[in-house]
């Protein structure tokens, strides 16, 4: 693929602090796309904003909690001083607990809703009109348990469903706008979230044998740079071999 496929393209990355985030951020930069990232942990963001920076066409870095209605009014506010257009928002921030249904606690449910469904739907609303003006692409960052809940991770699955309708109601209303709208199903990603679930299950992580941040972030970017006479609606990674 062409090295300056987003070639001053506006990307904005939540969790860009994550992972897989990380993995999205210079994947993008070497793109030649100019990165917005967000996240919460000022600490990370502003080494983000180092690591990538000589890679980048530009890069803003924001902090904003996806569970807070006024901050990403904040955020969006201030990116509209900066830009009038959004060609790529990515939503790979989120959130995960694992534990049975017959006792997870409610207001765990009440907080993975906030972070992984309604936080990125009131973003991707804030964000529209921007995306409009290019049009650009959304993707939502979600999980096989999205496509098929688990027992022991019932409320997250439920967190990822939502997310899986809201990615398909938003593609059937504005694809005609042009706007292209992807939802990755990933399985298990070496990852800090993945080693802390190993560990609450008491297996032994072996990230080489999962699935590679890497990976997903050359498989995203490679959608992105299709044709727009074609467009990728869901995308399923997970590693091939199965060590859990
Ligand atoms: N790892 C896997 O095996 C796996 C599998 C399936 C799907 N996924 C999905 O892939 C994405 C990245 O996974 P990961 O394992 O790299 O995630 P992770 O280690 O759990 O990191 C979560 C990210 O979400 C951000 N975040 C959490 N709560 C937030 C909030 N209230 N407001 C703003 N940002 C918030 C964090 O930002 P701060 O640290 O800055 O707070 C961090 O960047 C997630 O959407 C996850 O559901 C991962």
């Amino acid at each position: 693929m062409e090295e300056t496929a987003l070639s001053g393209r506006c990307v904005v990355i939540t969790g860009a602090t994550s992972d897989i985030g990380q993995a999205l951020c210079m994947s993008m930069a070497s793109a030649g796309a100019s990165l917005v990232l967000l996240g919460r942990d000022k600490t990370t963001l502003e080494f983000l904003e180092k690591k990538v920076r000589r890679l980048a066409a530009g890069v803003a870095i924001y902090e904003v909690d996806l569970t807070s209605d006024e901050s990403i009014e904040t955020f969006v506010n201030q990116l509209r001083l900066e830009t009038d257009a959004v060609d790529v928002l990515v939503h790979g921030a989120g959130s995960f607990e694992m534990g049975p249904l017959a006792s997870a606690d409610a207001s765990e449910f009440d907080l993975l809703f906030r972070t992984n469904v309604r936080g990125p739907y009131f973003l991707t609303q804030s964000l529209l009109p921007l995306i409009r003006q290019t049009p650009g692409q959304i993707v939502f960052l979600n999980s096989t348990v999205g496509l098929e809940a688990k027992k022991g991770v019932g409320q997250y699955a439920a967190t990822q469903h939502a997310q899986r309708a809201v990615a398909d109601s938003l593609r059937a209303e504005i694809n005609n706008d042009g706007i292209r709208v992807l939802s990755v199903y990933l399985g298990r990603t070496a990852t800090v979230r993945q080693k802390r679930i190993f560990e609450l299950e008491g297996r032994t992580y072996e990230p080489a044998l999962l699935l590679q941040p890497g990976d997903v972030a050359k498989m995203v970017l490679a959608s992105l740079c299709l044709p727009r006479t074609a467009e990728v609606t869901e995308i399923r990674m997970r590693p091939l071999v199965k060590s859990y």
